[in-house]
């Protein structure tokens, strides 16, 4: 009787093995689809504010097109594939903030638009770049205060937003920013 069942079970524990296996290899895929999944939203976000952008932006930008932005023009990303650095300095660049989904880039180091024609304001959700080190928005035309949301940018390290139009008082939020070494208001 007791060999009937090892009989039976090693057939049974053998599958049980494979589906194991195969449960493992499952998850380690599924991890690799999150990775590409979040370079897809950051492109989708990245060609969201470049359609928000006008037409002659749009054409600079012509290097802007499929689902993978690493070699993207002005883009840098991790091991990973996610995008860590958007340095459009200087690049004729005319349109505003505010189709640019900050939520999309988690890995974001800098972010750097500065001698451009962006106009209108600094968007709260600026805030939601919880990595960001260095931001640089000087040489523009951009208007409204400060958003006290600058504050939550913890690990910044670098705040340039001179030579703009912006108006108000310095958000008390900014004293949030201990790791701060170059401040250009
Ligand atoms: C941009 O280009 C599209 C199509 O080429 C045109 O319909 C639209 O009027 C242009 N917009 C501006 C602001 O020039
Ligand atoms: C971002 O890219 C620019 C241009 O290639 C480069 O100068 C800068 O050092 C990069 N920043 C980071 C944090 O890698
Ligand atoms: C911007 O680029 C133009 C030419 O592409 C150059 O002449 C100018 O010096 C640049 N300005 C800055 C501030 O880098
Ligand atoms: C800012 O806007 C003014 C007019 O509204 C324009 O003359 C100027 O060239 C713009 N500057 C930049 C950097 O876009
Ligand atoms: C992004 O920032 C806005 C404004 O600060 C906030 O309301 C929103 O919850 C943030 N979204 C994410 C996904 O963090």
């Amino acid at each position: 009787m007791a060999s009937h069942i090892f009989l039976l079970s090693t057939p049974f524990l053998v599958f049980s093995l494979l589906a194991y296996a195969s449960f493992l290899a499952s998850f380690a895929y599924s991890a690799t689809g999150a990775e590409v999944a979040n370079g897809r939203k950051e492109a989708e976000a990245l060609l969201e504010w470049k359609v928000s952008l006008d037409n002659q932006s749009q054409s600079l930008l012509s290097s802007w097109a499929g689902e993978s932005p690493c070699n993207w023009f002005g883009i840098s990303c991790d091991k990973s594939g996610s995008v860590i650095n958007i340095s459009l300095p200087n690049s004729s660049l005319r349109g505003t903030l505010n189709s640019l989904r900050f939520s999309s880039f988690p890995n974001l180091i800098e972010l750097t638009l500065s001698y451009n024609s962006l106009y209108g304001y600094v968007p709260s959700h600026i805030g939601n770049l919880s990595n960001l080190n260095i931001l640089d928005l000087s040489f523009n035309n951009i208007s409204g205060n400060i958003p006290s949301e600058i504050g939550n940018l913890v690990s910044l390290t670098h705040l340039a937003l001179s030579s703009n139009k912006l108006t108000g008082t310095i958000p008390v939020s900014l004293e949030n920013l201990r790791s701060l070494s170059v401040l250009y208001l």
